[in-house]
């Protein structure tokens, strides 16, 4: 199987997933990325039985709309029972590196409000220690270089993400996104403390403090469930 039918089938178990356990006029998180977009039309299906979604990016809500869901504010929203999203790579405890499409912060955030993190993965995401993925930090303008050095003090090498066409990549918050190679990271929960802490850092794109609590793990084999 490809890594693309393994996404959607991923995508798929997800839905199936939701449409058990939230309860009906609830609202969807969703997050971001292409693991996420096929979530999106997999939903969409079914999408009466929610009230509405709150979504982690300006891509995912044009996404939502197109299928007709009603995009909430977050601000107009108490609960979210499930927020379903992709990440970049999980360890087993469900610690994950996100950030790839540099929606992390809103990601981080609507994670934050929802009861239970849903992470929808292809097999090559599931490792051992994360860090082969360059870590997504994103940062306030000014704070560029000064972050570029601490994060540098921790052993990896950050480059500023670009775009295709050699301009710099603007997050929907309109910051910079430092990408960090060459980190072996053992200990998740104290660096996503660390970096938190630099000042100008908005987001770091390790999700740990606040991790995965079910992943949806696709394999040739099958779909494989884990409960954090
Ligand atoms: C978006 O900012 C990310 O956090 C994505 O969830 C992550 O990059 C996974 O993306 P794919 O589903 O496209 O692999």
């Amino acid at each position: 199987m490809t890594q693309d039918e393994l996404k959607a089938l991923v995508a798929q178990a997800a839905a199936d997933y939701v449409k058990e356990v939230v309860p009906a006029g609830a609202v969807l998180g969703v997050g971001t990325g292409s693991t996420a977009n096929l979530f999106i039309d997999a939903v969409a299906a079914f999408k009466e039985r929610f009230s509405g979604a709150v979504s982690s990016s300006e891509a995912s809500t044009r996404r939502l709309q197109q299928h007709g869901f009603q995009v909430l504010d977050l601000n107009e929203v108490d609960e979210i029972p499930v927020y379903v999203d992709g990440a970049d790579e999980i360890d087993a405890s469900g610690a994950m590196i996100k950030g790839g499409g540099g929606a992390l912060t809103r990601e981080k955030i609507v994670a934050s409000v929802a009861k239970r993190f849903v992470c929808i993965a292809d097999g090559s995401k599931l490792v051992d220690v994360m860090g082969a993925f360059p870590l997504p930090v994103e940062v306030i303008p000014m704070a560029r270089a000064a972050v570029a050095r601490q994060l540098a003090a921790f052993g990896g090498q950050p480059r500023l993400r670009m775009t295709k066409e050699g301009g710099i990549f603007k997050t929907d918050n309109g910051n910079v996104i430092l990408d960090v190679a060459g980190l072996k990271i053992s200990n998740p929960k104290s660096m996503e403390e660390a970096i938190n802490h630099m000042p100008g850092v908005v987001t770091v794109g390790l999700f740990a403090l606040r991790g995965a609590d079910v992943l949806l793990l696709g394999t040739p084999e099958g779909v494989k469930r884990s409960d954090y």
